[in-house]
């Protein structure tokens, strides 16, 4: 089977973590990683070449990207690569099941063992880790993470960069706000605000004017 290139945004542990999982992923071959902060990191990493962002635009003919941090803040890095013309795939891992009828944006990455219900739409560039649940009729905005075993329940609408912790529960029809953390172990039983980090069972509020994760 012919494989496509792509480039894995990041130089860290979860970059390290995607490019196994993406060498699971049928048609994909991992080419390599880019950086953008610390020029010093530009070498090899797993054996393969690590880029400078404003290098990778000789590449973005042929080549795809995915970004492999998941902190909120990633938008930046994404909109530079989106700049030099790399294109984001949509990747689901072969362990993964997806509803045919949810619709999945460009740069969304499922890994292992996620399960997202029918009718729900993911946003660009989100982030659903390791054996999350995602219920049916369930918006998921851009640049959300979604972290190992969270639940989050049917009819429920997540905004923009907000970050969900390991084994958080999130409860039917219940809407995180824009840039809010869930901890860990987290049961949301209420709306939760933009902008404020939430933590225990029921979550409460224990941090304001939080800009994401
Ligand atoms: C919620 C979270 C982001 C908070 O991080 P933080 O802002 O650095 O919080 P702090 O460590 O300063 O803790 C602030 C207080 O909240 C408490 N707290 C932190 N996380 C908590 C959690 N998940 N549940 C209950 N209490 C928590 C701390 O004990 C501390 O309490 P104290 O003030 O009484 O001592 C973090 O604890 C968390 O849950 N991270 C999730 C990690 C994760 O999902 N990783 C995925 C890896 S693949």
């Amino acid at each position: 089977m012919t494989t496509k290139p792509i480039l894995i945004l990041g130089t860290y542990m979860l970059a390290e973590e995607m490019a196994d999982l993406i060498s699971e992923m049928p048609g994909w071959r991992v080419a390599g990683f880019v950086e953008n902060l610390d020029r010093a990191r530009c070498r090899p990493l797993l054996g393969l070449p690590v880029h400078w962002i404003d290098d990778v635009k000789e590449l973005a003919h042929d080549h795809f990207a995915i970004c492999g941090i998941s902190t909120t803040h990633r938008v930046a890095f994404i909109e530079q690569a989106l700049a030099a013309g790399l294109r984001f795939p949509r990747l689901v891992h072969p362990t993964a099941r997806v509803s045919s009828t949810t619709t999945l944006d460009e740069g969304v990455f499922i890994s292992g063992g996620v399960q997202v219900a029918a009718h729900t739409n993911i946003g660009k560039h989100v982030f659903v880790n390791r054996g999350a649940l995602i219920g049916h009729h369930t918006t998921i905005e851009d640049y959300v993470t979604i972290q190992p075993g969270a639940n989050v329940a049917g009819a429920c609408h997540v905004e923009r960069c907000a970050w969900i912790s390991m084994s958080a529960v999130v409860l039917d029809r219940k809407r995180i706000g824009c840039h809010s953390i869930v901890g860990a172990g987290a049961v949301v039983t209420l709306d939760v605000p933009s902008h404020v980090q939430v933590v225990g069972v029921p979550a409460r509020v224990i941090k304001e004017n939080v800009a994401g994760k």
